[in-house]
């Protein structure tokens, strides 16, 4: 049964019994109760999307996790409704999973979830949440290895936003690092601070014209065909080896240009922008990272030999969390035999490992032990 055909169904249960029934598993008196898995994931759904950042976030580690080289944010906002387009070009996923991915645990990620400094990643709930919290979320296009296309459309009075969407963070260079001091933590700071931790990964934000005008010129630079229409790009699009984001550049007609946006990229151009870009008079972006690599380096802040590798790459952050966990166990035994028995202390709970950029951390919580 599909998951809409499932909702069908419940709606048309609640309808006659009510949902109370369907929200417990099993009444255990005094008022207590076990939830049913689907109410408990439909209430930790609220827990885990309470803001349009808190979206982006999941979809950045989504692409991160699919092993892009390059993400394209393209945003803007009519009335209440905040529009995001993400075009990566990672691993992406096939066509027939396209609704399940939304559905609760369902994930590819069984041997390989991490833990990143937002949390546990792998639990096959994020694109789940995400769904019921917003008005409406797709998966325009994704090809295996060429990218996906996710675009979301977020009522900001159900799931709001920072107000201020157009500030940058602060940031200042700290031993070869660059750092983000302050700033709200709206989207434009989620996306610095992802771009400054995953330095092998290009991210660009901007409105959805100067996406296209990013996409458009550096595909300009990377494509060797000559330039066509709408059939060389379909054919690259859907079987050709190109990234999904590169495909922008074999069309030179502004209007097959302007609907193909609209039917295979969910963008929203108008022809006079399109004309702008033909015309370089919108220019491509830089990416997040490398602005301000350049703003420091003319603040006479940083010099290129200064960015030391070390701190530019995060050495732990793909350790996975049963390596953490088996560490931990490792630390407590060590804990017993050096000191636990000649101190006469004990631990109250197995050692607590986590990651933080280029250190792993350990800390142990200590009581007396017990008399015999
Ligand atoms: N941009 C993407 N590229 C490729 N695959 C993706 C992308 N976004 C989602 N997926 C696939 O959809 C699955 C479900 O994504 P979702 O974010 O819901 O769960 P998850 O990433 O596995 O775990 P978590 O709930 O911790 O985020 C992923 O496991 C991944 O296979
Ligand atoms: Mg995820």
């Amino acid at each position: 049964m599909s998951s809409k055909e499932t909702d069908k169904l419940m709606n048309f249960i609640e309808g006659v019994v009510g949902d109370r029934c369907l929200k417990i598993d099993e009444d255990l008196g005094n008022g207590f109760v076990r939830l049913h898995v689907s109410e408990a994931e439909k209430r930790q759904a609220k827990h885990d999307i309470r803001c349009v950042e808190d979206i982006v976030i999941e979809l950045l580690r989504n692409s991160r996790d699919a092993g892009c080289k390059n993400i394209f944010v393209a945003s803007y906002k009519e009335k209440n409704l905040r529009i995001i387009t993400i075009i990566d070009d990672g691993c992406g996923i096939p066509p027939n999973l396209f609704a399940r991915v939304f559905e609760p645990r369902v994930t590819s990620k069984l041997d390989t979830m991490i833990t990143d400094r937002y949390g546990v990643h792998g639990r096959g709930m994020a694109l789940y949440s995400v769904k019921r919290n917003i008005e409406d979320v797709n998966i325009i296009a994704s090809s295996v290895e060429k990218g996906t296309i996710i675009k979301v459309c977020v009522d900001t009075k159900k799931c709001p936003e920072r107000k201020d969407q157009s500030t940058f963070p602060i940031t200042r260079v700290r031993r070869g690092e660059i750092q983000v001091v302050k700033g709200p933590h709206n989207v434009p700071r989620v996306l610095t601070e992802f771009g400054l931790e995953h330095p092998d990964i290009k991210i660009f934000s901007g409105s959805p014209a100067q996406i296209l005008a990013t996409m458009y010129n550096l595909s300009q630079n990377l494509l060797t065909s000559n330039k066509g229409g709408k059939t060389l790009f379909l054919e690259n699009f859907e079987e050709g080896s190109l990234p999904l984001w590169q495909c922008v550049g074999l069309v030179f007609n502004v209007k097959v240009l302007a609907e193909i946006l609209i039917d295979h990229y969910g963008l929203d151009v108008s022809l006079r922008n399109i004309h702008r870009i033909f015309n370089g008079e919108i220019k491509s972006l830089c990416d997040l990272r490398s602005a301000l690599v350049d703003k420091h380096k003319m603040d006479g802040m940083i010099t290129v030999s200064d960015i030391n590798p070390n701190y530019e790459t995060n050495l732990v952050k793909y350790i996975q969390k049963n390596d953490l966990d088996n560490l931990s166990k490792i630390a407590e035994e060590a804990f017993i035999k050096a000191l636990g028995k000649k101190y006469f202390l004990s631990l109250r709970s197995s050692p607590k490992v986590w990651r933080e950029k280029n250190q792993i951390k350990i800390s142990f919580e200590v009581e007396e032990e017990d008399e015999l």
